[in-house]
């Protein structure tokens, strides 16, 4: 099947002649880094192989979990953030029904997320509408104590505990974490839950085709084997063996640099079809979380188009010169549907009469980087046959793959995260955790000058 197709003649009018070219030996010696494993963060790189070293055996154990948790709920709730959520957000957005919360066939189940945030009224307002539900819980937590899971996973266990009791309750969560350690480990050991590993050399946010992504995806319908393949398949283009000219990801990792190197700080991902939403915010941890460090990095953005089109589209256009941006265009829709014409005609719109929405669409995409370059916005353009699994997979991959070329190219560990934990120490002060007290006391001693 065909590869994603990277297209970046538009971005390149914005970058000096030859400097794509001079660029080149040193993506090349950042792709051999990251082969051979001794570039920073090396002992992450369990992703890098992921696609091709995933057995017919382990996606079977995993379908099989989710029919069996299927078969007992109707309602399951996936609880997790960051790497342990966006991911598996994002692939059940973009391949589910746009409005499958209220198609309820019976089919497949409802899946919610719970643990992407600490407010009070979204947790009890799920709680609400789960409350005479049957219901299911996925826990997914690398560290195990991640405070937002980790609460609202109390939270919900203790709920479904008090509807169906422990037993059954133990017989409706399966757990998703590290292989030994951890709160969730234990609590897994001792309550008897269904588990799955979180591989210790894949962080948080390259491990959507672990079962982190792939076990919600499963509950879901999703055929998570062709989510695999395709993954499996950009693996292979982007491959160490195939030479730059061809590879995609080096050669987007090269374009992106150069145009930071040039003062373009922001980088919108773009996308004209809202199953891509989640997409871009899984998307945005990727590279915001691998490159965003040591003072350095592009911002990643994204925007659902032509929806922001009547809302940042203005700054886009014409506002300061320090963005690019990256479309991902789907060239076949899933479905047909066709403008019809009108007698009256009051509303003008019989020239499109007989042409489909996606003809329209396609032409504000065309007409939006016509716009947007003219504008000085170099564009990046990423194109997909069709919105499938297969596909999806593909891009996955092709991006993880490139954020870890851009993170060297950009001179950091593009698989550490150290600034996520400055939040985190000051909410634990704040809160009195125990272990906390001199930075309790340093905290108040500067809220009160
Ligand atoms: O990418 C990351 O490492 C983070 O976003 C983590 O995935 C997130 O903080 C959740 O961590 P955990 O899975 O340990 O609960």
């Amino acid at each position: 099947m065909e590869p994603v197709k990277l297209n970046f003649d538009q971005a390149l009018d914005f970058i000096k002649e030859g400097e794509f070219n001079k660029q080149q030996d040193l993506a090349r010696e950042k792709l051999k880094l990251l082969h051979e494993k001794t570039g920073p963060g090396n002992n992450f790189l369990g992703w890098l192989n992921l696609p091709s070293s995933i057995n017919d055996k382990q996606i079977q154990e995993i379908v099989s979990a989710a029919n069996e948790l299927r078969n007992k709920a109707d309602v399951i709730v996936i609880i997790g953030i960051g790497g342990s959520y966006l991911g598996a957000k994002a692939v059940i957005e973009a391949l589910d029904h746009n409005f499958g919360q209220l198609l309820q066939t019976g089919k497949d189940p409802l899946i919610l997320f719970a643990g992407q945030n600490l407010s009070q009224d979204y947790l009890a307002d799920l709680l609400e509408v789960i409350d005479d539900k049957n219901y299911g819980i996925v826990v997914i937590s690398k560290s195990g104590t991640t405070t937002e899971p980790a609460l609202a996973f109390r939270i919900l266990k203790n709920h479904l505990e008090s509807k169906v009791g422990r037993k059954k309750t133990g017989e409706r969560i399966i757990a998703i974490t590290d292989r030994e350690k951890g709160a969730l480990k234990q609590l897994a050991n001792e309550e008897g839950y269904k588990t799955f590993v979180i591989p210790d050399d894949i962080g948080g946010r390259y491990s959507v085709l672990t079962p982190v992504g792939l076990l919600p995806a499963a509950l879901a319908g999703i055929r998570i084997d062709k989510l695999v393949e395709g993954a499996g398949d950009m693996e292979k283009i982007t491959g160490k063996e195939i030479s730059q000219g061809n590879n995609p990801a080096v050669q987007y990792a090269i374009i992106r640099n150069l145009l930071y190197q040039q003062g373009r700080k922001i980088e919108i991902l773009v996308n004209y079809t809202p199953r891509l939403h989640f997409f871009a915010e899984w998307w945005k941890q990727l590279f915001g979380e691998s490159e965003g460090k040591e003072a350095k990095g592009i911002y990643p953005a994204s925007v659902d188009f032509t929806t922001d089109l009547h809302s940042l589209g203005q700054y886009i256009q014409e506002g300061e010169r320090m963005l690019f941006e990256t479309v991902i265009s789907v060239t076949n829709p899933v479905k047909q549907l066709y403008i019809p014409y009108d007698e009256t005609n009051l509303d003008k719109l019989n020239y499109l009469a007989g042409k489909s929405l996606d003809e329209v669409n396609k032409m504000a995409e065309l007409g939006t980087m016509l716009a947007h370059v003219n504008g000085g916005v170099p564009n990046i353009h990423l194109e997909i046959p069709f919105l499938n699994e297969f596909y999806l997979g593909q891009l996955i991959y092709f991006f993880e793959k490139a954020c870890a070329i851009s993170g060297y190219l950009l001179g950091v560990n593009p698989f550490n995260q150290p600034g996520v934990e400055a939040y985190k120490k000051n909410m634990f002060a704040l809160l009195g955790k125990p272990g906390f007290e001199e930075e309790s006391e340093r905290i108040r001693n500067k809220l009160k000058t």
